[in-house]
């Protein structure tokens, strides 16, 4: 299972980084926003920037909802550094965008999907990621998981090789689950990432090992 961020945040993703398990970077305008960077060269030197301290996959958004646009700002996006994967929103066009960069080798998230037959649609477009927001639908009471293992049996069954980059994260549990499911990836915030390090027995039990260490020292 893959592991990426879902932040615009260089000290966090620093921080993952470090950790020595990070496989990737998402991205999305609010995450940009959140952090300041506003204003179409400050948003691409931000992706560089990124880029440069990650090894793996970083996805940059598309503005644009027609697929013109998304291919001419997709094509400068992915012009940027060789880790940028193109994130395309789950709309008609941007399914004929995702269909338009798989046929030319340029790699894609679809993002933005909420139901496994968007994801369908996303797998047969040549999507490399397709993003399901499970958070998103756990907001609004409905099971973001199941969507997981929908599309996971979906894709199984027909041997497509988009990945499954479940989004939209929010907390540990999260991850566990989906790791349990089978998805390909999972991009969450870094609190998510180090909730998996955390179990008082471990606490407990150092303390423990330590102070009885030191009682011969
Ligand atoms: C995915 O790529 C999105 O950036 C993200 O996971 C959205 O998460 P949120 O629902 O917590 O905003």
């Amino acid at each position: 299972m893959k592991f990426f961020i879902d932040t615009a945040n260089l000290e966090q993703i620093k921080e993952a980084q470090s950790l020595g398990v990070l496989d990737g970077v998402t991205t999305n305008p609010s995450l940009m926003a959140k952090e300041g960077i506003t204003g179409h060269d400050n948003i691409l030197k931000h992706y560089v920037d990124i880029c440069a301290l990650v090894d793996g996959d970083v996805s940059a958004e598309v503005i644009a909802t027609d697929v013109a646009g998304m291919i001419k700002e997709g094509e400068a996006l992915a012009k940027l550094h060789e880790q940028i994967v193109v994130k395309i929103p789950m709309i008609k066009d941007g399914i004929k965008a995702i269909k338009y960069f798989s046929d030319r080798g340029i790699r894609t998230n679809c993002t933005l999907v909420f139901s496994s037959g968007q994801a369908l649609l996303a797998a047969k477009a040549g999507a490399t990621y397709v993003s399901p927001f499970i958070g998103r639908l756990d907001d609004i009471s409905t099971d973001g998981l199941n969507l997981i293992a929908e599309i996971r049996l979906i894709y199984d069954n027909y041997g497509f090789q988009t990945q499954i980059l479940a989004a939209s994260v929010r907390h540990t549990m999260h991850i566990l689950d989906c790791a349990k499911i089978g998805a390909d990836v999972m991009t969450g915030p870094l609190s998510s990432i180090e909730g998996l390090l955390k179990h008082p027995l471990t606490d407990i039990g150092l303390a423990k090992f330590l102070e009885d260490y030191n009682k011969g020292n």
